[in-house]
C-alpha cells in the first residue's frame, strides 16, 4: 500500500474496446481480474474515449467493438455481482477531472511518455499529432484518481502511465491540498488523537522532516493507522502534513504487474489480433482444433522418427499453460526420443482448450442472446460508477475554488 492510501482496497483497471478479445487477453489480463474480484472492490470500465484518441477515424466500429468485449468479460467470468463494470463515457467526471489535471500537468511530462512517440512511430499512416493524443496517459491518471484506487492491474507497457499518474497526484495536492484551514485542522486532529499519541506523532514527524528517516515515516503512518479517535480524511489530512505537503485530496496509486502469460499465436509468434494469429474466446472449435493441428513446430522433426526439442518448439509454451505435469513430461520424453509425432502431442492440447472454450462460450450464451442483459449489467455499473466518481469530484471541485457558496 502506498504512504498516502491509507484506508481503501480499490482496483481499477480499463481496456479499449478492440473487439473480441482472444486468449493472450484471458491468460494474460481476464483471468487475474476474475481473481481480483474476490478480494478487492474492482472498477472495470470500457476505455472507449482512449479508443478514440487513436481511431477517430472509425466510430461506426465502436458500437459492436464495445459489446463484444463486454461480453468476452463476463464470459471470462468477470462477475457483475462481484465487479463494477462500466463505460468510460458515461461517467463524464472522468473528463472533468481530466481537464483539471490537464492546469497542473507540464506539457514535457506528457512528451517524455514513452507509449507517445512510439505509438506515433507505429502508427505511422495516422496523424497522433493531436491534443487527444498527447493527453492519453492524463486521461488514464484521470480515470485512476477518480476513484481514488490503490491498486492499478496493468501489464509492464502501461507502468509508465501509473508512474505519471503518481506524479500528477502528488503535485495536484500540493497546489490544491492545502486548504486556508489546513493548519489548524491537523492542529485539531493531532489534539483528538489523544496525548501520548499526539506527542509520539510530533517526535515522529520531527525525525522524518529533519533527518528523512524513512523508519520515522512508517512508524509514523503505522501510528495513524492505529488510530481510533480520527476519521479517514483526518488521516489523510495528517499524512499529507507527516509528508511536508497538503491533504492527499488525490490518493497516489500502486502498478500491480500483470505477468503476462507469454501466449503465442498459432503461426508461433505473439498472439496478436495485427498478426492474425489469434484464438479467439469465442472462436469455433473446428477452426480452433485445426489452427492447432497445422501449428508449426520443431523444424527439426521432418520425418517422424526425427527427435525434436520442446524448447524450439511454438506448441510447447501452450502445453505450458494447459498441461499437467504429467503431460508435460510425457511431452518432453516423447519429443526427444521420437515416441509419437506432432499431431499426437497436440491432441492433449487441443482437449484443454476446447474444454476451456465450451465454459466460456457457455457462459457468453445467455448474454448473447439477450443484448438487454448485457446493457442492464453495464448501466448498473455506470451508476455505481458514476456515484464514487461524482463523491471525489465533490471534493476536487472544492478544493481547486469551484464550489461557489
Ligand atoms: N491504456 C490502457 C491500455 O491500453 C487502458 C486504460 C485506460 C487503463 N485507462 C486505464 C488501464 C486506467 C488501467 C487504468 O491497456
Ligand atoms: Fe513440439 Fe510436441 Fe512436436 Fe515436440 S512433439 S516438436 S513439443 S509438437
Amino acid at each position: 500500500m502506498t504512504e498516502t492510501n491509507l484506508e481503501n482496497n480499490r482496483v481499477l483497471s480499463g481496456m479499449r474496446p478492440t473487439g473480441r478479445l482472444h486468449l493472450g487477453h484471458y491468460h494474460g489480463v481476464l483471468k487475474n481480474w476474475v481473481r481480483m474480484q474476490e478480494d478487492y472492490e474492482c472498477f472495470y470500465f470500457v476505455a472507449d474515449w482512449h479508443a478514440l484518441t487513436t481511431h477517430y477515424d472509425t466510430p461506426e466500429t465502436m458500437n459492436e467493438h464495445v459489446w463484444d468485449m463486454v461480453i468476452d468479460w463476463l464470459a471470462a467470468g468477470v462477475d457483475p455481482d462481484k465487479a463494477t463494470l462500466f463505460i468510460q463515457s458515461r461517467v463524464p467526471e472522468h473528463a472533468e477531472l481530466h481537464l483539471l489535471l490537464s492546469m497542473v500537468t507540464p506539457l514535457r511530462w506528457l512528451e517524455r511518455v514513452p507509449s507517445f512517440k512510439d505509438q506515433q512511430k507505429k502508427l505511422r499512416d495516422k496523424d497522433l499529432s493531436t491534443y487527444g493524443f498527447l493527453g492519453y496517459p492524463l486521461l488514464q491518471s484521470a480515470d485512476i484518481l477518480i476513484y481514488r484506487a490503490a491498486h492499478v492491474p496493468v501489464g509492464e507497457d502501461q507502468v509508465p502511465h501509473v508512474e505519471l499518474t503518481r506524479e500528477v497526484a502528488r503535485r495536484f495536492n500540493y497546489f490544491f491540498g492545502r486548504g486556508p484551514d489546513f493548519d489548524n485542522q491537523v492542529e485539531q486532529a493531532i489534539k483528538q488523537m489523544g496525548k501520548k499519541s499526539a506527542r509520539a506523532f510530533r517526535d515522529l514527524k520531527k525525525q522524518y522532516s529533519e533527518r528523512g528517516d524513512r523508519d520515522a515515516h512508517s512508524a509514523a503512518v503505522e501510528l495513524l493507522g492505529k488510530q481510533q479517535n480520527i476519521n479517514g480524511e483526518q488521516k489523510d489530512q495528517l499524512t499529507g502534513y507527516l509528508e511536508g505537503r497538503g491533504r492527499a485530496i488525490l490518493p497516489e496509486p500502486e502498478a500491480l504487474l500483470t505477468e503476462a502469460a507469454k501466449m503465442p499465436g498459432v503461426d508461433g509468434q505473439k498472439m496478436s489480433k495485427s498478426y492474425g494469429n489469434i484464438i479467439a474466446l469465442r472462436d469455433d472449435p473446428k477452426r480452433v482444433e485445426q489452427a492447432i493441428r497445422v501449428m508449426p513446430t520443431d523444424p527439426a522433426r521432418v520425418r517422424l522418427t526425427d527427435p525434436g526439442d520442446p524448447d524450439k518448439c511454438p506448441v510447447w509454451p501452450l502445453h505450458q499453460i494447459y498441461s499437467s505435469d504429467d503431460t508435460k513430461t510425457w511431452v518432453r520424453d516423447g519429443c526427444r526420443s521420437a515416441a509419437f509425432g506432432c499431431l499426437e502431442c497436440k491432441k492433449p492440447l487441443i482437449r484443454k482448450i476446447l474444454e476451456e472454450q465450451e465454459q466460456i462460450q457457455d457462459r457468453a450464451r445467455p448474454y448473447e442472446n439477450n443484448r438487454a442483459m448485457v446493457r442492464d449489467v453495464i448501466e448498473q455499473g455506470n451508476r455505481r460508477a458514476r456515484e464514487a466518481a461524482m463523491q471525489t469530484m465533490e471534493i476536487v471541485r472544492d478544493a481547486v475554488g469551484t464550489t461557489y457558496t
